[in-house]
């Protein structure tokens, strides 16, 4: 194989393994330039895969439909092929890395026949930052290499950058869809039967193969599988952390910053917060991440995060200019849009855009829509893909290569009963607790069942590379990497609670803000807090509700501690804490313990 493009030996070995296996028609290495994005695009609108948007509504934007299997991450057929089985844990599924290689290597076989090879090379993280990590993807997806422009640092500078290093990541993707000589081709082509996809990570090697699906997170390698599976286990192994949290920077009114980072599982309102518009005046947010941080011991002992992205992959609908205004600037131009509704003027639509529904519109499937046909217009999990330099609240210093330091972390999720608005956590252990416990009720953004409640600590439950366990002791660990005083506080906070009727208790968005505050308040020790049982819960007195229309007594029940509810609680994390045998770290056992008995003698 001969680039010129690079000289890595390595690299150009493993392209032409590569070509042997897929047998691609033709191979395009990728520079990232704007002339090679412009060119693929127009491509794939000449392929039907695109359509390209209203020049003058959404300039540089397209629609792409996905095929109708093919419309989330797909979480029981990723996985974690350790090389012990003990090593992937019961939240992973795991097969022999050996056999999987070979089946993998099966269904590679001739996968690119009569398609174009591309060859990815990508950053996570800003080049210049000491923990960026350089992946390979080879894809036969032209709309993987365009989503991977937006949301990496991609292309002929990465390869400057990489020079004979020999530390790169092999993704290999394919989405499984051979073109035979005289076969026509279909606009998102894939395998359509989902227990032939695959998404599997070898984290001993490290690599990644995924087959068959060319949607999100399984086919956008740098995302889920590189920055946070296989990081997971780098981060281990060298002392970082790779979260699913966003990172964002609040101001008070007295121009003092913070940072803070934020768990929430999957389509459970990271986008919104990172880039929130506070309702209390004085108060400024701006966003640095949304979907995922790497964090890591820096300066003065403090914990710094990144942001490995460069752009957002947000869930559509639901985002308006009401609640993520940002967002909604954000995709205004040159962005992609993945099976929302097309409106007769070339522009998309979706449920709770925020705009009256089109009389008649295109759904994500292709059919005609009308706002009475009984079906949803755009898919509950489509997406845009928006570059993060669009978005007008984003913080100058989002690429800093050292990150920045971070004084508060968050972890959430869809709690409707039980869970109070806002509690900090007694401890660093205390925090780790409350993470290792967080439970919330699924979405959309994975295929299955939705809104059943889960445990998902700290939102890794899909993206973990490791045992559970291990990454709970993981946690626990970075207490003794520097000094307590250092290390972040945290909070659980749950913005979804609702009343015995089913009504929103809270009314969420940017009242947010109200909650970071006091957080803020907190931390700068201004404001004392209720000790309870489950955790420090703000004094009615402190929380700021100026010009807030709750009633008092869903205030109060936000913000205090239902003991039934508790009770039931702790049986359920108990349950859950079994399946992690004797990897769960005593330190936890015992913070399980103290609450149990705490909750008793209250
Ligand atoms: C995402 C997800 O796409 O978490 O960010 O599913
Ligand atoms: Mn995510």
């Amino acid at each position: 194989m001969i680039s010129n493009l690079t000289k890595n030996k390595k690299l150009l070995s493993y392209v032409d393994e590569a070509v042997k296996l897929c047998r691609p028609l033709r191979v395009h290495w990728c520079d990232g330039s704007e002339e090679e994005y412009n060119h693929l695009c127009e491509e794939l609108v000449k392929h039907g895969t695109f359509t390209e948007l209203n020049e003058k509504l959404r300039p540089g934007c397209y629609l792409a439909r996905s095929h109708a299997s093919d419309v989330a991450r797909v979480e029981d057929r990723t996985y974690i092929c350790s090389e012990k089985q003990e090593d992937a844990g019961p939240t992973n599924n795991w097969t022999d890395p050996v056999e999987m290689k070979k089946k993998l290597k099966d269904m590679f076989s001739g996968c690119m026949e009569g398609r174009t090879m591309y060859v990815i090379p990508f950053s996570m993280g800003p080049l210049d930052s000491p923990i960026h990590k350089i992946g390979i993807e080879i894809t036969d997806s032209g709309y993987v290499v365009v989503n991977m422009k937006i949301m990496t640092r991609m292309g002929k500078k990465v390869l400057d950058v990489l020079g004979d290093r020999t530390d790169f990541i092999p993704c290999m993707h394919s989405i499984g869809a051979p073109l035979k000589a005289g076969q026509k081709d279909v606009p998102w082509p894939c395998e359509p039967d989902p227990a032939k996809k695959y998404i599997v990570h070898f984290p001993d090697e490290p690599s990644i193969w995924s087959y068959g699906s060319g949607y999100g997170g399984n086919a956008l390698l740098g995302k889920k599988c590189l920055a946070l599976r296989l990081a997971s286990v780098i981060a281990r192994k060298e002392g970082w952390m790779a979260e699913h949290m966003l990172i964002l920077s609040l101001t008070s009114p007295k121009d003092k910053k913070y940072y803070i980072a934020a768990a929430f599982p999957s389509a459970c309102g990271k986008t919104n917060l990172a880039m929130m518009q506070p309702s209390l005046p004085g108060w400024k947010v701006k966003c640095l991440g949304d979907d995922i941080a790497w964090m890591r011991i820096g300066k003065g002992g403090k914990l710094y995060a990144i942001n490995p992205e460069t752009g957002f992959f947000g869930v559509a609908p639901g985002t308006s200019m009401n609640s993520n205004p940002n967002a909604m600037l954000s995709l205004t131009k040159n962005s992609i849009f993945t099976n929302v509704a097309l409106t007769p003027e070339g522009d998309v639509w979706w449920e709770d855009m925020g705009v009256p529904p089109p009389a008649k519109a295109i759904d994500w499937e292709g059919k005609d829509w009308t706002p009475d046909c009984g079906r949803k217009a755009a898919h509950p999990n489509s997406r845009f893909t928006a570059p993060a330099i669009q978005c007008p609240v984003l913080d100058p210093d989002w690429e800093k290569p050292e990150g920045v330091p971070i004084s508060a972390i968050l972890v959430g999720g869809r709690r409707p009963s039980t869970i109070p608005l806002v509690n900090e956590a007694f401890n660093w252990e205390h925090g780790v607790f409350m993470g290792s416990s967080a439970g919330s009720e699924t979405t959309t953004a994975a295929l299955g069942k939705a809104g059943v409640m889960r445990r998902d600590p700290f939102a890794m439950l899909p993206f973990c590379g490791y045992h559970m366990g291990d990454y709970l002791a993981h946690w626990l660990s970075m207490a003794k990497r520097t000094d307590r005083a250092n290390l972040p506080k945290v909070y659980f906070v749950n913005w979804f609670r609702k009343s015995a009727e089913g009504k929103w208790l809270w009314p969420g968005y940017g009242e947010n803000s109200r909650v970071l505050k006091w957080i803020c308040d907190r931390i700068e020790g201004d404001v004392k807090a209720n000790p309870t049982a489950i955790g420090n819960l703000p004094r009615l007195e402190d929380f700021d509700t100026d010009g807030l229309n709750l009633c008092c007594n869903d205030m109060k029940q936000l913000l205090s501690v239902d003991v039934e509810g508790w009770k039931n609680e702790l049986n359920d994390i108990t349950q859950n804490y079994e399946k992690f045998g004797s990897k769960l770290p005593e330190a936890l056992k015992k913070e399980l313990e103290e609450l149990k008995s705490r909750l008793e003698n209250s």
